[in-house]
């Protein structure tokens, strides 16, 4: 799938059917985890896929308990090692860099589970403690994320994201130019909706146009007909006439 269609149509997928993610893909999506971005090539994660009935629910219940999360087939948990970019990057490190580091990953994930046509979820919202004793968690790792994937349920429309214009600045704090939606290639709803009927109303023009224009082609050549018929007439008139 290209990057932009895959960006522009993945979607949390919180419904799934009851079939078995191959391993192989499983092992795709961990991939694209481990590929992510992290602060000093530090690569302070871990993922741990868990596949197991038991284990599974553990996790639902841990993270609030989200039911649905215990039909997905896979959970994949995103876990930090804050410790090991302390070293290197004090409270940054620690506070900041690994959170950031698995989020990157994360969406690495998100992305490939929708490539590879799976439906994916980033769960978040978890009580950590309950969480880590359900994989087995040492103290200094930290689980940051919980992925859900199987084979989607649901289609989901285009949640509500604010226009490019609402969140873009340009050069400083609430930097703007005149059309950013514009300069960026974008429009607005108003505009793009504009600019659909507008392409609309022209493909009917240039359509009507072409159907006048086989009808006056039709009318010519009928005419053209005729004349030649009335001339070859003639023709034979005068050959029979002249006969005599
Ligand atoms: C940090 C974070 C935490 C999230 N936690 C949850 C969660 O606990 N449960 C859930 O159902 N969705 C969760 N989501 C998914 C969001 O609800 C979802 O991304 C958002 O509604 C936008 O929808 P989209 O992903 O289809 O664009 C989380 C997303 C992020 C980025």
């Amino acid at each position: 799938m290209e990057l932009d269609k895959c960006i522009k149509t993945r979607r949390s997928i919180r419904k799934y059917i009851d079939k078995e993610v191959h391993w192989d893909l499983v092992a795709k999506i961990i991939d694209a985890g481990r590929l992510a971005p992290s602060a000093g090539n530090l690569q302070n994660w871990k993922f741990i896929a868990v596949l197991d009935k038991g284990k599974k629910q553990k996790i639902t219940e841990a993270c609030l308990q989200q039911t649905w999360m215990n039909k997905a087939p896979v959970h994949i948990l995103v876990v930090a090692e804050p410790k090991k970019a302390e070293r290197y990057y004090g409270t940054r490190g620690e506070r900041l860099y690994s959170i950031q580091n698995c989020a990157a990953a994360v969406e690495n994930m998100l992305l490939m589970a929708h490539n590879l046509d799976l439906g994916a979820c980033w769960v978040g919202a978890f009580d950590e403690n309950m969480l880590g004793r359900a994989v087995g968690l040492p103290d200094e790792a930290r689980p940051q994320a919980v992925i859900t994937i199987g084979y989607p349920a649901e289609k989901i429309k285009e949640p509500a994201k604010f226009p490019i214009e609402n969140v873009a600045y340009f050069n400083s704090w609430r930097g703007k130019i005149k059309d950013v939606a514009g300069y960026m290639g974008y429009h607005s709803v108003k505009v793009q909706k504009g600019l659909q009927k507008g392409k609309k109303a022209l493909k009917k023009g240039t359509e009507k146009a072409a159907e006048k224009a086989k009808d006056v082609a039709k009318k010519i050549k009928k005419r053209i007909e005729e004349k030649q018929k009335k001339s070859n007439n003639k023709k034979k008139f005068k050959e029979v006439h002249n006969a005599k």
